[in-house]
């Protein structure tokens, strides 16, 4: 037999997947964000000058994809942004701030484990070309208010941190690995070690805790803003506070693409284990890398739609899709499979639900059937009814039946 490929999964029943998806794409209706889609195949060129070279993502988890006869490097997209600025530059979006979602399958060749995928899907948010503050306090309410009031969960918490402005970055660099070589910061592992002369700031994600005892000690971007920065980030948290979004500052936290600057942030959840972010974005610079003249300070977010399965899964509050009441329809014999095929139309061209159990099968083994798809009544029709041109109508829950004509029958279904 041939298997699926490792760290993917066939969803056998969409519905969850499809509410969430739809309960989004309502939300982004309130915010006024278009919803837009960009190939599935880009250049690979697109992430390595977007989202770095040393960066886990581009170094080792990209799916390389070759057409038959062609040496173009192209490969699976990994994430939405890099595509999103390159669709914005592309098509010479004038308009800004540029604000859009987009829903999808991403490709990350990583070790499959609980809530990591090697193909994942994301709702994925950008705001592109905006410098004010007051966007990234949007978006983050955005995300909240759709987690918290929307899908009403309370299970999750927000962090946020502040990575500074290019400049502020750079000096901090300088800073950090002056400790990684002090005498205490030499004491971290050797990926630690090879983070701090590829991609320094890295090196606070590493999950080894004699590393983690021996950060707690390196010094605090927060510490070394520049005096805007400063302004920047004590506005955005002040904003969160009086719009009501409860959150934790965590210096450590840096993100693992390099496009990112200033404000980040993750929402996170203990439910999830050790892939705790279910969503996470910031305020990101990467149109020059892509060749623009001029920068297009940019920000957005995406949520992991297989996490958030997770976390509404294990949520107490949550909001079940309402399924539309179901109707078996049940020929007794062979005679009366196109009168039910029939019936079956009339109904569902008024919009009912109707699963025509149309196998020959045998009456007991029909109400087995509807039991297990979860039919509200079932539809029977003998040769009797069909002299009688009519059905006979039988509730599922309290086993109550009635016979209706067949010409009453939508009108008798709908009250
Ligand atoms: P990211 O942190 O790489 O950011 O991914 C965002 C979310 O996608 C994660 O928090 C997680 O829920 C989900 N995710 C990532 N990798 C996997 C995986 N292997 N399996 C399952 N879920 C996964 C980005 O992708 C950025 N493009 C976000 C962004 C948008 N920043 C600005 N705009």
């Amino acid at each position: 037999m041939v298997s699926r490929v490792k760290g993917t999964r066939d969803f056998l029943d969409l519905v969850l997947f499809n509410f969430l998806s739809d309960e989004f794409r309502q939300h982004m209706a309130v915010y006024n964000f278009d919803e837009i889609a960009t190939p599935i195949i880009e250049p690979l060129e697109l992430f390595q000058r977007s989202l770095g070279d040393y960066t886990d993502v581009v170094g080792k988890e990209m799916f390389l994809v070759q057409g038959m006869g062609s040496s173009d490097k192209l490969c699976l997209r990994p994430e939405a942004t890099a595509p999103v600025t390159r669709a914005f530059l592309e098509n010479g979006i004038q308009t800004t701030p540029w604000n859009v979602f987009s829903i999808g399958p991403m490709f990350r060749h990583e070790r499959p484990q609980k809530g990591r995928y090697r193909q994942f899907h994301q709702l994925n948010v950008e705001v592109v070309g905006t410098e004010s503050a007051a966007r990234d306090v949007e978006l983050i309410v955005l995300l909240d208010r759709l987690f918290h009031d929307r899908l009403l969960l309370n299970n999750y918490g927000l962090t946020i941190n502040f990575l500074g402005c290019a400049d502020d970055r750079n000096k901090y660099k300088a800073l950090l690995v002056q400790f990684l070589n002090s005498e205490t910061g030499r004491g971290v592992c050797d990926t630690c070690q090879q983070r701090r002369d590829q991609n320094t700031l890295r090196v606070f994600d590493c999950k080894n805790p004699k590393c983690q005892e021996i950060l707690t000690q390196a010094p605090s971007i927060l510490d070394h803003l520049c005096g805007d920065c400063q302004g920047e980030w004590g506005g955005i948290q002040e904003r969160l506070e009086l719009l009501s979004v409860s959150f934790t500052v965590k210096p450590s936290l840096v993100r693992g693409l390099d496009y990112y600057n200033k404000g980040v942030f993750e929402f996170v959840s203990d439910v999830l284990g050790a892939q705790s972010a279910f969503c996470a974005g910031g305020r990101y610079e990467l149109a020059q890398q892509l060749g623009a003249r001029k920068p297009v300070p940019s920000l957005g977010a995406a949520i992991g739609i297989e996490r958030l399965m997770m976390l509404f899964e294990a949520s107490e509050r949550r909001p079940l899709p309402e399924k539309k009441a179901l109707y078996a329809i049940m020929p007794l014999s062979e005679e009366q499979q196109v009168l039910a095929l029939l019936v079956a139309d009339t109904l569902r061209a008024e919009g009912l639900a109707v699963d025509a159990l149309v196998d020959g099968s045998s009456l007991k083994s029909m109400m087995r059937t509807a039991n297990r798809i979860g039919a509200a009544y079932a539809l029977m029709i003998g040769e009797d009814e069909q002299k009688a041109r009519e059905v006979m109508v039988r509730s599922m829950v309290t086993g109550e039946q009635e016979r209706v004509a067949q010409i009453d029958l939508v009108a008798y279904l709908s009250k």
